[in-house]
């Protein structure tokens, strides 16, 4: 049988690239970027076998960035929950976060809460996005909450206290941009995900290069450890 493409979960890199060739500002290739997010979600809900979508979307790093990039992100964000909610609805796609939403605005996290609250019944794709997500920051309150509360500290207990865990494992990762690293994205749940990196950049990214990455995944051959 071939391999199912249950969960895919992307990085989204290169929206500053995108703007820059262009002569243009770095803010205007995460607006660009935000259209993409539509189109291959869009697609992703419609795909036979993708039942969880997660993209990586602000890094628990990304706060080094210009405070005025930082605030950029955060309007399109706001404004971005706000222009897709009929988007959401019409193709039944349940919204989720991961990451920290407690540095985010009240005003911010009012948005993100009421989008989750509309869609919670929605079952034909999870489209998580990865919000002030950082994998080392996750675990390490994850084991934190553990020992706070005298537990065990093992897989399966680290499994419970995941957040990101249960939309379960990743089984395609995609890094667009270029760059081969994972920056701190789903470390966990990506153990034995298949890896693909492109250098197309976020805002070129097409379903047709999903669709295809989606292909070479299911000539891959997934061991798991056996043999
Ligand atoms: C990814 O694009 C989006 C975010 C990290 C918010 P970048 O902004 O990192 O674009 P490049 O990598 O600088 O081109
Ligand atoms: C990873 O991209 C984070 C997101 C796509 C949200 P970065 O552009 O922040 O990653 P690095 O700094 O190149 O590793
Ligand atoms: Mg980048």
């Amino acid at each position: 049988m071939s391999n199912l493409a249950r969960h895919v979960a992307i990085i989204m890199d290169g929206n500053g690239r995108w703007a820059q060739e262009r002569g243009l500002k770095r803010v205007k290739g995460h607006e660009r970027g935000a259209e993409t997010v539509r189109s291959i979600t869009t697609f992703a809900s419609n795909h036979p076998e993708v039942e969880v979508l997660t993209l990586y979307a602000f890094s628990t790093e990304n706060w080094k960035r210009p405070k005025m990039e930082v605030d950029f992100l955060m309007r399109l964000l706001n404004r971005y929950l706000k222009n897709e909610t009929e988007t959401y609805i019409r193709h039944q796609i349940r919204f989720e976060t991961i990451g920290d939403l407690s540095r985010f605005s009240p005003a911010l996290q009012k948005q993100i809460a009421s989008m989750k609250e509309r869609t919670r019944d929605f079952k034909r794709l999870t489209q998580v996005l990865a919000l002030n997500y950082g994998s080392q920051d996750e675990i390490s309150r994850a084991a934190a909450r553990l020992c706070n509360e005298g537990r065990e500290i093992c897989v399966r207990t680290l499994e419970e206290e995941l957040e990101s865990a249960k939309f379960g494992p990743v089984d395609i990762l995609i890094r667009t941009g270029g760059d081969q690293r994972l920056s701190n994205f789903l470390l966990w749940q990506s153990a034995y995900a298949e890896l693909f990196f492109t250098h197309t950049l976020w805002p070129d990214f097409t379903p047709e290069e999903l669709e295809s990455i989606i292909g070479e995944f299911k000539r891959r051959t997934r061991r798991f450890g056996g043999i």
